[in-house]
């Protein structure tokens, strides 16, 4: 029930009973055991921020050559560092549909973090998933939808721990809003809490951080907000419970940036790292961890078997991604300044100690190729209207009009740099010249960008087209630029970005979901005076996420319009490359296109204002549970104007001989849970507080949060108050869960045919629906489900002319509803599901059942 309240869970789960990570907690095992207590604390605790060369570092251990770790943002590449790569954003990423191309552009990303000397990369983000469309955060993320966003979070964590560095799956969890994510930032008392019920938990937001635990992500991020008014940092249900017990995480949790609000009770909850380390505030100096938790520990208040685990479960991170064989050589980068030369210490007020903080490594090699790729696939064509694309470069498609020259014009201020320079604003946080990135803390300083105008002059022909531009979003007096054209291509955009920082009256989350910057008008300026409304227009509209086309969809000269989502670096080559087919277009939405705003539903509505009833925090009921993007389309029989999951292409393709093969029959509930190995466990004696004391003559540079004590006060011994354990979940048992929620039910087949006249590569996706007349086999209640869920999607390139075989594996968990009441995944076994395969959520031309 959504009655805003989180149950406890303790004590919290020791990592370790996972097999496939049994060698790393042997090894983690052997080191911590030579550990002192101030050395432990000191692996838990960030330095405080800005304090060393990563926006977060914890405590190293040199006597055992445990090194300090460098956390660095972010989900789209290598933030505050020189010679890295801007990537496509997350969200251009889900709309790829390609699990190659996600898996090779977080292994690039992974590659360049390992060479700047990061150990952990602060991404995959896949919270918010996307319940409000206009949330800040969205394009972080791969799409509105679980499926799409855990495909897409495994394949890129895979990516990056395959190259050595830990991947962290932020946020943990219901951080769906900007506004009031935290308390300092918008000036109230705490955070806001996401209410959220426990089916929609399991079903919609816990899922892809399943996936990713089952990837074998070796950290998590724990969210700024309260989820049912207990904050994500400290609430034992979601760490203790969901994330360590039921899906069986072996990695650590870290605290968002200053997301930690108590000290023994996140212990206790489930927290291992504190991030930077601070306290309550920047650059307060006051840890809630440091010499707080040696303390706590030695008076009993945390037990030091929970100390042992937080640190075990960072050290078997570190062997488990293999970052014992890396020489300790830290970051070769500052976060803090561009120059060779730099403070080591920049947040400390007295500290002037100076060294070579940038080395200036260049971690790019060939990535902007893998930039380039996941860009073009992840532009979406959703209008094409007499086959205007793909643009010919000699022009006229038409051989008889050869012997005039084409005319084009390009418009919109969204076709060029920004005038000051493409890193002008802080971590972006300004909507100038062309949209590549949203802004926050996941965004990166770009190394370049290639404009959309400079690339489209240079794919025509000169001798046979002439090209002109308008630079601006306001068209000029003379008419001549829009009127003697034949063709005109119209950039537009929308942006969004983190809370903390704003972009005129957009303070993170947008305040609707139209095109900025006055983008509608321009294209309705244009397809009024293109070639005097006779000439074609192309409409391009880079963006954080949905956007309402409406004012201009239906204009008939607007023949094509491609969502280009945000593509990083390589911008004007990859819609060169669509606009020109040498990429066929093969992006889907990973999100809905609605004719309105509310056709979203109540639930997707930012809270932009606290109400007079949220008491001491704003609350935000997720009261419409399963029921976000396409699901509640679907369920309310709404028509929106481009459905999740579609997209065009410059050829056609045929579905065909759908085949439904059963390999286990329907059994309601999963095998029981298999109990794991045993957690390594050490000697529970305390040592002598005065060990725990500042040793003599140390040497303290003034803000850096240390692990010792100023005086044994507050030490004595008492030991704490046994409490009752919590129940192991049935749900769990392996990674990601009971391992038999991963078990195959039945396989899907089809065949999928290109009829039309190029090569190109299509999306199968694989939707179903539980059976509509299943009811709770306890009360005989009917149970609700959504009218469809994708469960699965392929990407197979198919030769004109040809045909190619697609595949699914649908598991338990795919056929199972979390029930509530057995606090398990359930197969209803009582009437039929159907299982349909198609081209997007509203378009499934084969279906059958099982
Ligand atoms: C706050 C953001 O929410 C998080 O995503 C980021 O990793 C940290 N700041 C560190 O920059």
């Amino acid at each position: 029930p959504l009655d805003g309240l989180s149950p406890a869970w303790y004590p919290a789960p020791k990592g370790g009973a996972d097999p496939a990570w049994e060698e790393s907690y042997k090894k983690a095992a052997e080191l911590v055991k030579q550990m002192t207590l101030i050395e432990k604390v000191n692996i838990t605790t960030g330095t405080g921020w800005s304090m060393d060369m990563c926006v977060g570092n914890n405590g190293a251990v040199p006597r055992l050559k445990f090194p300090q770790l460098c956390l660095q943002d972010g989900p789209l590449g290598i933030r505050f560092a020189d010679n890295i790569t801007a990537f496509p954003a997350g969200i251009t990423v889900g709309a790829t549909w390609n699990k190659d191309l996600m898996y090779q552009r977080g292994k690039a990303h992974g590659k360049e973090a390992r060479l700047k000397g990061v150990n952990v990369l602060l991404g995959p983000a896949m919270g918010p998933l996307g319940r409000m469309p206009a949330g800040g955060r969205n394009w972080e993320g791969f799409g509105s939808d679980p499926v799409l966003q855990g495909v897409a979070a495994a394949q890129t964590i895979k990516g990056i721990q395959d190259e050595g560095v830990i991947a962290t799956a932020k946020h943990y969890i219901g951080n769906e809003q900007e506004h009031f994510r935290q308390a300092w930032e918008w000036g109230i008392p705490n955070a806001i809490s996401s209410n959220i019920d426990d089916r929609a938990l399991h079903e919609i937001y816990a899922w892809p951080f399943a996936d990713s635990v089952k990837a074998g992500v070796a950290s998590v991020m724990c969210s700024y907000n309260q989820v049912n008014s207990s904050y994500a940092c400290a609430n034992s249900k979601l760490l203790n419970g969901v994330l360590k017990d039921e899906l069986g995480f072996q990695g650590f949790v870290q605290s968002d940036w200053l997301a930690q609000r108590s000290g023994v009770a996140s212990a206790l909850a489930g927290l291992d790292m504190t991030m930077p380390g601070d306290g309550l505030r920047w650059a307060a100096a006051n840890s809630l961890w440091g010499g707080k938790l040696t303390q706590a520990v030695l008076n009993g208040s945390v037990p030091i078997e929970r100390l042992d685990d937080m640190v075990t479960r960072v050290v078997a991170s570190w062997y488990q991604v293999g970052q014992d064989k890396w020489s300790d050589d830290g970051p070769n980068f500052s976060s803090w300044t561009n120059d060779e030369v730099g403070k080591l210490h920049e947040g400390s007020p007295s500290d002037k100690t100076m060294g070579i903080v940038n080395k200036f490594v260049n971690a790019q090699g060939d990535h902007k190729d893998v930039v380039r790729k996941v860009a073009a696939e992840g532009t979406v064509l959703v209008k094409n209207e007499g086959n205007v694309l793909p643009l010919n470069r000699k022009g006229h498609r038409d051989e008889s009009k050869r012997q005039t020259k084409l005319r084009v014009a390009v418009f919109g201020e969204d076709v060029r740099l920004p005038h000051d320079g493409i890193n002008k604003c802080p971590d972006q946080s300004c909507n100038d010249g062309t949209l590549a990135s949203g802004w926050g803390s996941g965004a990166v300083d770009f190394p370049y960008i290639v404009a959309p105008l400079s690339a489209i002059r240079s794919a025509f022909d000169k001798d046979s087209v002439y090209v002109t531009d308008w630079q601006e979003n306001k068209l000029p007096k003379q008419k001549e630029i829009v009127e003697d054209q034949d063709l005109c291509i119209v950039f537009v955009n929308s942006d969004a970005g983190e809370g903390y920082l704003k972009w005129e009256d957009v303070r993170g989350d947008r305040n609707d979901l139209s095109i900025q910057k006055g983008g509608n008008q321009l294209i309705k300026d244009v397809a009024k005076g293109c070639g005097k409304g006779k000439g074609d227009v192309v409409v391009v509209v880079h963006t954080v996420g949905s956007v309402i086309l409406e004012e201009f969809i239906d204009i008939p000269n607007v023949k094509a319009v491609l969502i280009a989502n945000l593509p990083g670096q390589e911008s004007g080559n990859a819609i060169v490359d669509v606009l020109f087919g040498d990429v066929n277009p093969s992006g889907r939405l990973p999100y809905t296109i609605a004719k309105k705003e509310e056709d979203f539903g109540p639930g997707s509505k930012v809270k932009y204002l606290p109400s007079p009833s949220d008491g001491l925090a704003p609350q935000q009921n997720f009261s419409e549970g399963l029921y976000i993007d396409y699901r509640y389309f679907d369920k309310q029989d709404i028509t929106p104007r481009y459905e999740f999951g579609y997209g065009l292409s410059y050829t056609q393709f045929k579905l065909s001989s759908l085949l439904i093969k059963t390999k286990q029959e329907k059994s309601p509930f999963p095998s029981a849970r298999p109990t794991g190995l045993a957690p390594p466990s050490y000697p529970k004696e305390l040592p002598d507080p005065k060990s725990a004391l500042y040793p003599k003559n140390f040497h303290k540079i003034e803000k850096y949060i240390y692990p010792y004590l100023d005086s044994t006060a507050g030490t004595s011994f008492r030991a704490p108050e046994p409490v009752p354990h919590s129940p192991l979940s049935d749900a769990g048992g392996g990674p990601g869960g009971n391992p038999d929620l991963y078990t195959t039910f039945v396989t899907v087949s089809a065949s999928v045919a290109n009829t039309g006249p190029v090569d190109g590569a299509t999306v199968v996706q694989l939707y179903i629906s539980f059976p509509k007349d299943h009811t709770d086999p306890e009360t005989g209640e009917a149970v609700d489900f959504p009218v469809r869920v994708l469960r699965g999607f392929e990407k197979p390139f198919v030769k004109k002319g040809g045909e190619e075989h697609v595949e699914f594996n649908v598991t338990r968990r795919d056929l199972s509803y979390w029930d509530v009441k057995r606090q398990n995944w359930i197969m209803p076994n009582t009437g039929k599901f159907s299982i349909s395969v198609g081209f997007s959520s509203r378009n499934l031309p084969l279906e059958g059942t099982w």
